[in-house]
């Protein structure tokens, strides 16, 4: 059709097509540059099955990304209905701590010295981490009855692992205790007293291994001369 135009015409066609194209990839540019929504009310739209929750929770007054720090723009941009979930996110199992860890600084420690914390260490994420005893978007306040680590509710959590019926004695103990702190001085004494035992028993033996392995190698030495 165009071809078919006389020569004026085809001009006036090129440069208003030519417009509509820059003003096109202009208002795309406008778009582009639009800032990206991190607000928890978008974050909601999407995933509205948190919302109940964390509206209750002792961290409401947080953004997602208090805990979600790697979730970024593209995030938002790249929703597609294939979404492939990252395998390991700041919410696996073996990061929990330290996600929950960066406002927690000394509950970390203290699960770190946990029986818990150094199964993670070891690589086991079938233990315990913050969220198994806390819950992650419903963490409550501990007076909270509610709350799964309320006195009340604690022996039930600990038994979805622990099997069985909830034990009373099961649950006495300090849940973070550090070691290093005031009141658990005793037992961080005796802590260090059997590492150092430990470290002088296996030395100890190395060294008598060693005395009488000399001997050994002296006394085979006489014998062919
Ligand atoms: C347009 C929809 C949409 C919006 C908006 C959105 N998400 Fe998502 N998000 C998804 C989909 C789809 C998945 C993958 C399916 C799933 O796990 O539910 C997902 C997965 C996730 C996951 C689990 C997987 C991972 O990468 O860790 C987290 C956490 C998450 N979104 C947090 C957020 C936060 C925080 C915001 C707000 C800043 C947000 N999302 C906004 C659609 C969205
Ligand atoms: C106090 C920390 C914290 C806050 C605040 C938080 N999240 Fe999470 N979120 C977590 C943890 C921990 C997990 C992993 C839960 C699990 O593995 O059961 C998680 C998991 C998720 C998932 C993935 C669920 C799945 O099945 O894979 C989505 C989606 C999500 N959060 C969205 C949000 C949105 C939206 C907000 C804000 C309204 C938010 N989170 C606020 C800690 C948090
Ligand atoms: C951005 C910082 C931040 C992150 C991340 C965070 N918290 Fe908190 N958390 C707080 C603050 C601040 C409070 C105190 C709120 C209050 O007292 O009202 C709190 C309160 C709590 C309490 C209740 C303590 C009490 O005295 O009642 C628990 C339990 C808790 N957080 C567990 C977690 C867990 C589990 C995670 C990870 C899933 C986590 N927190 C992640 C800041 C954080
Ligand atoms: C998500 C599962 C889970 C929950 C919840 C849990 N534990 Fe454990 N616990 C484990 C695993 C797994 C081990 C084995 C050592 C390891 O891998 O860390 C363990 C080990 C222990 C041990 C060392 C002795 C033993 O049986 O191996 C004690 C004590 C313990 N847990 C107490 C508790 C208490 C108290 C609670 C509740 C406050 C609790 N656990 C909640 C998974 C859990
Ligand atoms: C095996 C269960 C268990 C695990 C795992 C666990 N906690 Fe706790 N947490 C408890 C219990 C029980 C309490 C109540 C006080 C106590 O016994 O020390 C508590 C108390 C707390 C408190 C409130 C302290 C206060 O002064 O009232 C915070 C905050 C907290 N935990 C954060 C965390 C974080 C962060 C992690 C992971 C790094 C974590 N917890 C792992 C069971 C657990």
């Amino acid at each position: 059709m165009i071809l078919s135009m006389p020569l004026s015409k085809k001009l006036l066609a090129l440069t208003i097509s030519m417009f509509l194209i820059v003003l096109g990839s202009a208002s795309l540019v406008v778009a582009d540059t639009a800032q990206p929504d991190f607000s928890n009310e978008n974050c909601l739209s999407c995933h509205a099955e948190v919302g109940p929750f964390i509206t209750t929770s002792v961290h409401s007054d947080f953004t997602c990304l208090a805990c979600h720090p790697n979730i970024g723009s593209e995030h938002l941009q790249d929703y597609r209905a294939d979404y492939e979930k990252p395998a390991e996110t700041l919410i696996s199992p073996q990061h929990i701590p330290e996600t929950c860890g960066a406002c927690h600084a000394e509950e970390l420690d203290s699960y770190m010295e946990s029986v818990h914390g150094r199964g993670l260490l070891l690589g086991s994420i079938e233990t315990a981490n913050c969220i198994d005893c806390h819950g992650s978007h419903n963490v409550l306040e501990r007076s909270d009855p509610q709350a799964t680590y309320s006195a009340t509710r604690l022996p039930d959590t600990c038994a979805k692992c622990h099997g069985g019926e909830a034990q009373e004695n099961f649950i006495k103990g300090t849940e973070h205790k550090s070691l290093a702190a005031g009141t658990g001085i005793a037992e961080h004494n005796t802590l260090k007293f059997f590492v150092w035992l430990t470290i002088l028993t296996v030395v100890g033996l190395i060294v008598h291994m060693e005395v009488e392995l000399f001997h050994l190698f002296k006394r085979s030495g006489r014998k062919k001369n």
